[in-house]
């Protein structure tokens, strides 16, 4: 597995290389189960895999834990070597040109950014837009693997490639959870043990909306409801939003006539979890 931390580096490495299909998947370390199904789909499906590792700063609020964000980069090369990563690409901020203010944005959609997480979240579509269009043009993938968990980037990730005519496909893979239902995240390392329990909730809730819409209901209203009434049941878990939206456009739905985006994000503690499940009709 090459290791590359310069961009020319990784430039001479690429043009040289019998290679075939490249898959790439972002990252920004701290590896888990989450990241490597992702490593995995992109084996199965290309030649040639490219992991980045790059904590982007342009993406954390001021009050973010940019500085806390675990970062382990022994453990994440291992894991890399053992899934066969052709290429693990870790490169520097100054590299990157992420500083605020000093680099050029791609700003997505205010329609898209002003769903769900990114009505608190400011500047964090446009700074992870701008840091994976640096990203694919660098590695120029043939396709780019992407995780469902973060399913308002992925809408937003689609649609920029989309309008600025990137020649990547983009592939979203299934969410990763733990056996108690609570989704693999970076951040739950934060979580006490007790804590970790009470999360558990987020994914209960969606899954009582999931129950109800599978017997029928269709009324965004309702499915809101009854996933609350679940929610209330954990004092402790403080609910940001919770919503369903188009799951390409994230605009808001009464009704879902073919698929809807239940999103939840909460703070449980200091720690901001997400969450989501598609209600698909079939
Ligand atoms: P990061 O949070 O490290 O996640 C990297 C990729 O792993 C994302 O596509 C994310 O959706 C996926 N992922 C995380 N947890 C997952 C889980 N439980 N199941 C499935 N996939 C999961 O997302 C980012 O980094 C950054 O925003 C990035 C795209 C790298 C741009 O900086």
């Amino acid at each position: 597995m090459y290791i590359v931390r310069k961009i020319g580096e990784l430039k001479n490495i690429l043009t040289d290389l019998d290679r075939g299909k490249i898959g790439f998947v972002p990252t920004m370390g701290a590896l888990h189960s989450g990241h490597e199904s992702l490593i995995k789909r992109a084996r199965l499906s290309t030649d040639f895999v490219v992991v980045s590792i790059f904590v982007n700063p342009l993406q954390f609020g001021l009050n973010e834990d940019l500085d806390q964000y675990p970062r382990q980069l022994a453990k994440d090369e291992e894991i890399c070597r053992n899934l066969g990563v052709g290429l693990l690409f870790i490169p520097s901020e100054g590299d990157m040109k992420t500083l605020q203010g000093d680099t050029t944005f791609v700003v997505p959609p205010i329609s898209m950014m002003s769903a769900l997480c990114g009505k608190y979240r400011e500047g964090h579509f446009q700074g992870v837009a701008t840091i994976v269009t640096k990203l694919l043009n660098l590695v120029n993938p043939d396709v780019a693997f992407f995780g469902q968990k973060d399913a308002q980037q992925v809408a937003i990730i689609r649609r920029m490639v989309d309008d600025l005519f990137i020649p990547v496909k983009i592939e979203s893979c299934p969410i990763i959870r733990e056996d108690s239902g609570l989704a693999l995240s970076s951040r739950n390392q934060y979580l006490n043990p007790v804590q970790k329990q009470e999360a558990t909730v987020l994914y209960k809730s969606l899954q009582v909306a999931h129950d109800a819409f599978l017997a029928g209901e269709r009324k965004v209203r309702v499915l809101l409801d009854l996933a609350m009434e679940e929610l209330r049941q954990v004092s402790t878990i403080e609910v940001q939003y919770l919503d369903i939206v188009d799951p390409v456009n994230l605009q808001p739905l009464d009704t879902i006539t073919k698929e809807g985006l239940m999103a939840i994000a909460a703070y449980c503690g200091t720690t901001r979890l997400i969450d989501n499940v598609m209600l698909k009709v079939k």
